[in-house]
């Protein structure tokens, strides 16, 4: 059974944490990677495929690629839902759960999408539908571990409240984003209340929020908590990972869009994903990124990076990003 204690893990993130980015960051030295959000009606209405050629599991619906697995991945993949339903959310759960090694529930996202439809946040003010989630997914989904990740309250007693409710459905582990729901990235996360939640919390906590640095992971550990989550210091240089240290971006950058081709991802995806790693960075270089934004062709990214690009034949599937996706940051 999959362990959260001592890891230091890639968080989940829509349009970033795609099959290239959690392959990389498991050859970066990730314990565990997350998926990115995937809505549980979304995934119910999807098919699940076994692409032979590529040797992944595909969950396509509509013709666009909901979910791409590989099964080297799968003893350190999280899948990670969003839901406001039990039932939908073990339908959804059930369907992935041979291809992945646990399941979460996202209870943090602030995102109007997310928020309006019961979902991500929204459930922090509901703890009987949030708990009553957990629950089932427990007791319906045996031997799979399920987690949960949450925002802080803005009110303490109220935060620990909810940590001990949480911690007393089943999961396996609790992911703590050090930020309430009203506060931006650009706020500073708030780690003084990690220690109290470690206390109240009968499951390993895994601490995230403005990790930029390996030096800060033993400070933040000395907290008690288990694990260490990161997701911008991924999105922009995935070597993050690495006890060794960084690797230069345009190394990184290369490597990716490798793993990008490798695994036929989704050019706009793709150039989405590649952008992040170079759009306002203190190493950003303007030419780059203009070349970057204009690129309309998996070819051209390639041209971008000096590498050559050899042309696949990807499934005949849109193109475009999910329209209702949203960023959770
Ligand atoms: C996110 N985040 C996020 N959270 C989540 O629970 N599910 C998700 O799908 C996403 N999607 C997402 C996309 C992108 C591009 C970013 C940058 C972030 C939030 C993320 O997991 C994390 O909680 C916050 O970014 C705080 O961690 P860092 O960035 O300070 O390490």
């Amino acid at each position: 059974m999959l362990s959260y204690e001592g890891k230091i893990v890639l968080a989940p993130m829509v349009r970033v944490g795609t099959l290239p980015m959690r392959l990389l960051a498991l050859e970066y030295g990730a314990d565990l990677v997350w998926t990115p959000e995937i809505i549980d009606k979304k995934l119910l209405t999807s098919t699940r495929t076994v692409n032979t050629r590529l040797n992944t599991v595909d969950y396509i619906s509509n013709r666009t690629l909901v979910l791409r697995l590989h099964p080297c991945e799968k003893p350190k993949l999280v899948l990670q839902l969003g839901s406001a339903d039990p039932e939908l959310a073990l339908q959804a759960a059930r369907m992935v759960a041979p291809d992945v090694a646990g399941v979460d529930l996202n209870c943090g996202c602030p995102k109007h999408f997310s928020v309006h439809a019961g979902m991500g946040a929204a459930l922090l003010s509901e703890p009987d539908r949030l708990c009553n989630i957990l629950k089932r997914l427990v007791t319906g989904l045996p031997g799979v571990p399920v987690t949960a990740k949450i925002r802080l309250l803005p009110d303490q007693e109220k935060t620990l409240e909810l940590v001990k409710r949480i911690g007393a459905t089943g999961i396996r582990a609790l992911t703590v984003h050090c930020r309430t729901p009203a506060d931006r990235p650009r706020h500073p996360a708030k780690y003084d209340m990690l220690a109290e939640i470690v206390k109240v919390c009968p499951v390993p906590v895994i601490a995230n929020g403005d990790f930029f640095d390996r030096s800060q992971f033993a400070g933040i550990l000395e907290t008690g908590v288990r694990s260490i989550m990161l997701a911008r210091a991924a999105q922009w240089n995935v070597s993050i990972f690495r006890t060794e240290g960084l690797l230069d971006p345009m190394e990184v950058s290369k490597a990716y869009l490798k793993k990008a081709i490798e695994v036929e991802n989704p050019f706009s995806n793709t150039k989405y994903t590649v952008l992040q790693m170079w759009l306002d960075r203190p190493y950003s270089d303007k030419n780059l990124t203009r070349k970057l934004q204009s690129c309309k062709s998996m070819a051209e990214l390639c041209g971008t990076f000096n590498m050559e690009y050899i042309p696949t034949e990807p499934l005949d599937l849109d193109n475009g990003e999910e329209s209702d996706e949203v960023l959770c940051n």
